[in-house]
């Protein structure tokens, strides 16, 4: 399993706590990206986020909760990201967008709200890199695990089985080392709260590393 950790949840001492994220085994570092117009919340810009990771060398997870894709992308494809995952809902346009960030040879990923209904990524799930199943509603960390994302992982986890197709699953939202079990079959993890609250960040997310992937 591999775990991309959330800085949203940071309070105190922001810079040296994302330092400090950097050093453990986490795969990625995952950027909640909020316009508080998509989401009730607003996060970092560009410039923010530029300062708060000078020197951190993880690659990134950029996470879009925000309507106006194009100059967000535009922004943060100066991070030269891993992945660039925006919202189904977010826009009409998305084989435009998919286009769009495969051509600066980002990795795309696109992402539901626990509200949507899964069938609505089936035209996309060729042509992308991931998919984010979110497990809670998009705004904000520390909330709880909803139980139903475990049925979108099951789904995704057979339609990616039956058509061969290559898109990673990642989970964000809820997760921790109880949590983490019940989507097992999935890829990846996001995990804020948990992994930041805690006093030692390595083993926490050594406790979300299950055997089977
Ligand atoms: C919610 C964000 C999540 C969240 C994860 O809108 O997309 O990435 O911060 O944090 P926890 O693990 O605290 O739910
Ligand atoms: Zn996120």
């Amino acid at each position: 399993m591999k775990v991309s950790v959330s800085i949203l949840s940071l309070e105190q001492n922001i810079r040296k706590e994302v330092n400090k994220l950097a050093q453990t085994s986490a795969d990625y570092m995952h950027l909640d990206i909020m316009d508080k117009e998509f989401v009730k919340n607003r996060s970092w810009n560009y410039k923010e986020i530029k300062l708060l990771l000078k020197g951190v060398k993880k690659p990134y997870d950029v996470h879009l909760m925000v309507c106006d894709l194009k100059s967000y992308i535009d922004d943060f494809k100066k991070l030269k990201p891993e992945f660039i995952t925006f919202h189904l809902e977010a826009i009409d346009d998305i084989d435009f967008y998919i286009n769009y960030i495969k051509k600066l040879k980002i990795k795309v990923g696109l992402s539901i709200k626990p509200d949507t209904d899964i069938t609505k990524l089936l035209p996309y799930l060729d042509k992308i890199d991931l998919v984010l199943v979110m497990s809670v509603h998009p705004g904000f960390g520390g909330q709880k695990f909803i139980d139903e994302s475990i049925f979108k992982v099951e789904y995704l986890t057979q339609v990616r089985m039956d058509n061969d197709y290559n898109f990673m699953i990642s989970v964000d939202g809820g997760v921790d080392d109880v949590t983490v079990r019940r989507v097992a079959e999935a890829d990846m993890v996001v995990s804020g709260s948990y992994i930041t609250s805690s006093d030692n960040y390595e083993e926490a997310i050594e406790s979300l590393r299950l055997k089977n992937n």
